[in-house]
Parts: structure tokens; C-alpha cells; sequence
């Protein structure tokens, strides 16, 4: 009997050549398994695709729930933003695929795991660190870097070998989605000075086909977690679904940046997340009025670190564990309702309201009310000044 292979399978042209390839490379059998993630493609054609290509046998997961569960929401919870633009939903997939590559490699006695990435990009780091992490006994192999074959020579190897080249093979983009983002790459967005040009949007619609009339809408938080829409309880995904409609409906969450490689390049990403960049608003402007001064400060340098660690494949290491503690803790009071306008592009936070508000409008106003008491302020100044009037006067006089 032959040794048995996993291989993480999307149904494009490289997993499919990939297929053929480590059968004659390694001359192990091939299990294919495809996850789904949110992106919206024909599941049954995909495994008929793997089978008709060599496949033992053709496994497909839905595993959304689990990813937003799992993955989208701590990460909404921590505000992670790559580089402070990314929402990091092709990030936050891999590790989620890397643990079901092993849970079905276990189950099928495979001793290796196989993905499509290349070597140039973050993919393959998150890929095999996962693994290497959840199960350090597993091989791993990568086809797309060890072939060294040109993408013309690849169609050519599937044609040889009698495997239909997808009709995407067409499209100028490579694109990779999910439901927290689409991102697109190469082509002619390989020029940093190039706008990328309508057909690489999928998610949104451009700003000037946006509607002319702004749309409120109401997000209900429970300790960080998104679990209303306009009043209607939602599950996660669906809310998440339904946002990327109506917020991609206005042409909000379209990204366009310069970003810093794990693997030491500079890439020019495109992408769009209309719910991932409306919930991450609504959910900072929320923890605005419940957390206080050095919680904002401290967190925000925390989000900071959780999105390189994302980013960077080490969604599995302690370390990870012990910030999303910290950030875990911080979204005990993070319960209430934001309205947020989306408009021509951007969703702005226009309203927010919590039982758990640390807004005193009493302390606040500058109308009748006014509980403040002004006549503190010269001692807190006098005091908090101190330090700089010692200096001032014992290190810099005269000096301004
Ligand atoms: N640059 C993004 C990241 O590293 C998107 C990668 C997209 N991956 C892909 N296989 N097309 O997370």
C-alpha cells in the first residue's frame, strides 16, 4: 500500500498539476482537501476537479464558522490591522486550514502534508509553522517551490497530463478569498504607480458608483462580539455576510497599499473587506467610551503586536495565547450599540452607546450641569507641572 498524502486544494491550475506531481515525484497517494473559508465557489465541481486529476479521494470542509468563531473574532476583538491597514483574513485562514490539514491527515494515516504557495510569499511560513506546531512528526511539501516550473510551463505539464486548466488561469489578478476579505495581487498591480483598474473589485462597488444617499446601520457588541445587525440577532457569519453586502454596497473597504513581506519584499496588495473594515471601526469607537485612557494606550500597542504575530504565522504559540488573555480581559465591558454611516466609500462612527459608558456628560458639558470643578484644575496643573519646573529651573534656565 502506498504511502498516503494530504494536500491543502483550492481547484485552481497548481494544486491541480500538483496533484499528477507528487504522485510521479514521491509516489504517494493523494488526498485532496479543500476548506472553505467563505469563498464562494462551486464545492462539488472542486472535488470532481481533484478525482479527475489523480485524487484518492477529495475532502471538502466548511469550515466558516470556525473561522470566524476561531479566528476573525479574537482578532476583531484585539483591532488587528496589518501594517495599520490589513484586516488580515488570508492571515487568519492558514492557520485554521493547517489544523484541519492535520486532523484529516491523522484520520487517514497520511505521514505528509503538501500546499500550493510558492516561496516567495507569507502562505507557506504559516502553512508549515502551523503544522510543524500542531503536529511536528508531519513532512511537509510544497510542489509550486520545488518544480521551478514558469506558470506557461505548468498549463503546459497539466495539458500533458490531461488536466482541464481552469478558466481562471484567464484572470490577470491572483486572488485569494474569504468572508473577513478578498485580497488581489499581480498582473498589472505589480506597478505600485498603477490604480488598480475596476475589474480587480469583487466585494465593492468604486465610490462614484456608490449611492448618493448614506444608509445607517446599528451594531449590537456583547464583550467585543458583534451579535446584532439593525436590531435582528445574528450568528457571526451571517452578520458578517450581510455586512459585506450592504457596507461593499456603499464602496467601503477597498485597501490599496505598499505592504512588508514576512519572506523580506515589499508587495502591492489590493484588497477589500467591507465588513471586516466596518466592524473594526464600530468595535474601536465602542471600546472608546468603555475603556479607559491607559487601556486605549496599552492595547492599542498590544493589537499591534497580535496583528505582526498573525501576519508573521505564529497564530499558535503561546505567546499568542497570552495577548489574547490580555485582550480577552479587556472586552468584559465592551457591550453596547454603535450606529455607523456608510457613505461613498467610508463608514464613519456616528453614534455609540453602552450600560457600561464611562462618558459622564456631567463631567462633559459645557452647558447647564456642569458637575466639573473648575477651581481643581490649578493644583492638578501645579502638581503635574512640577517635574518640568524642577528641571526648567535647575537644569535649562534661561534657555527656551
Ligand atoms: N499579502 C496577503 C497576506 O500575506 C495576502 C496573501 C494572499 N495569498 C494568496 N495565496 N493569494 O496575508
Amino acid at each position: 500500500m502506498n504511502e498516503k498524502l494530504v494536500l491543502a486544494y483550492s481547484g485552481g491550475l497548481d494544486t491541480s498539476a500538483a496533484i499528477k506531481w507528487i504522485k510521479e515525484k514521491y509516489g504517494t497517494d493523494v488526498i485532496t482537501v479543500t476548506i472553505d473559508v467563505g469563498n464562494e465557489k462551486d464545492f462539488t465541481l472542486v472535488k470532481e476537479k481533484a478525482i479527475n486529476a489523480g485524487a484518492l479521494k477529495a475532502i471538502v470542509i466548511d469550515a466558516k464558522d470556525s473561522y470566524v468563531n476561531e479566528f476573525i473574532f479574537p482578532a476583531l476583538k484585539a483591532n488587528a490591522f496589518y501594517e495599520g491597514e490589513y484586516p488580515l483574513a488570508t492571515a487568519l485562514s492558514r492557520p485554521l486550514m493547517a489544523r484541519l490539514m492535520v486532523e484529516v491527515a491523522r484520520q487517514e494515516g497520511a505521514t505528509a502534508i503538501a500546499h500550493g504557495c510558492t516561496g516567495k510569499g507569507n502562505d507557506q511560513v504559516r502553512f508549515e509553522v502551523s503544522i510543524a506546531a500542531l503536529a511536528p512528526e508531519m513532512k511537509t511539501v510544497a510542489p509550486a517551490r520545488e518544480w521551478g516550473m514558469t506558470r506557461e510551463e505548468t498549463i503546459a505539464y497539466a495539458k500533458k497530463h490531461g488536466i482541464p486548466v481552469p478558466v481562471t488561469v484567464k484572470s490577470p489578478y491572483s486572488v485569494d478569498a474569504a468572508v473577513w476579505g478578498r485580497s488581489i495581487e499581480c498582473g498589472i498591480l505589480e506597478n505600485p504607480w498603477n490604480e488598480p483598474p475596476e475589474d480587480a473589485y469583487e466585494m465593492t462597488v468604486s465610490v462614484e458608483q456608490a449611492p448618493e444617499k448614506p444608509e445607517y446601520i446599528e451594531i449590537d457588541f456583547e464583550e467585543g462580539i458583534p451579535v446584532a445587525l439593525n436590531g435582528t440577532a445574528m450568528g457571526g457569519l451571517a452578520l458578517i455576510q450581510k455586512l459585506n453586502e450592504i457596507a461593499g454596497g456603499h464602496g467601503v473597504g477597498r485597501i490599496d497599499m505598499v505592504e512588508n513581506r514576512l519572506v523580506g519584499i515589499k508587495s502591492r496588495e489590493i484588497y477589500e473587506a467591507p465588513a471586516a473594515v466596518t466592524l473594526l471601526k464600530a468595535h474601536h469607537g465602542l471600546e472608546a467610551l468603555v475603556l479607559s485612557k491607559p487601556q486605549m494606550n496599552f492595547k492599542s500597542r498590544v493589537s499591534q503586536e497580535y496583528a505582526d504575530l498573525i501576519y508573521n504565522g505564529l497564530w499558535f504559540s503561546s505567546h499568542r495565547e497570552d495577548l489574547a488573555a490580555y485582550v480577552d480581559s479587556t472586552q468584559r465591558y465592551v457591550t453596547g450599540t454603535v450606529r455607523v454611516k456608510l457613505h461613498k466609500g467610508n463608514a464613519t462612527v456616528v453614534g455609540r452607546k453602552s450600560p457600561f459608558s464611562l462618558y459622564q456628560l456631567s463631567l462633559a458639558t459645557y452647558d447647564k450641569g456642569d458637575l466639573f470643578d473648575q477651581n481643581a484644575a490649578p493644583g492638578f496643573i501645579h502638581i503635574w507641572g512640577l517635574p518640568l519646573k524642577t528641571q526648567a529651573n535647575s537644569q535649562k534656565k534661561g534657555n527656551c
